[in-house]
């Protein structure tokens, strides 16, 4: 079965291929990049680079449901990018969901 969806969804890979700690870079179908990061049994989805100076963020680090940037450190929460400690400015996070095991992300203009 082929799982229907609204435009603004985008098809992003495989759920069983993010497991916690891992860090993938995808591009969608519309172009634009983003970061799949496993934490704590979920699938979160955010901006690919660092909001302070494009640092990629599939270099960073993951505890719990924290990114860290590995240049210089500023943490976020990835269930809604709020900073954290250093950070300044939030991160772009992305709504997600899985249809038929395959990761969805909601890309609004
Ligand atoms: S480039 Fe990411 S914290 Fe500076």
């Amino acid at each position: 079965m082929t799982a229907s969806v609204d435009a603004p969804w985008q098809a992003a890979g495989a759920r069983a291929d993010i497991a916690d700690g891992d860090r993938r870079e995808v591009e969608l179908e519309n172009g634009e990049l983003v970061l799949l990061v496993g934490a704590e049994g979920r699938v979160f989805a955010c901006a690919a680079d660092c909001p302070h100076q494009d640092s990629p963020l599939c270099d960073g680090i993951v505890q719990g449901r924290l990114l860290t940037c590995p240049l210089h450190f500023w943490q976020w929460d990835l269930n809604d990018g709020s900073p954290v400690g250093l950070a300044e400015l939030p991160l772009r996070v992305f709504e997600i969901r899985e249809v038929d095991g395959q990761i969805l992300v909601r890309m609004d203009d």
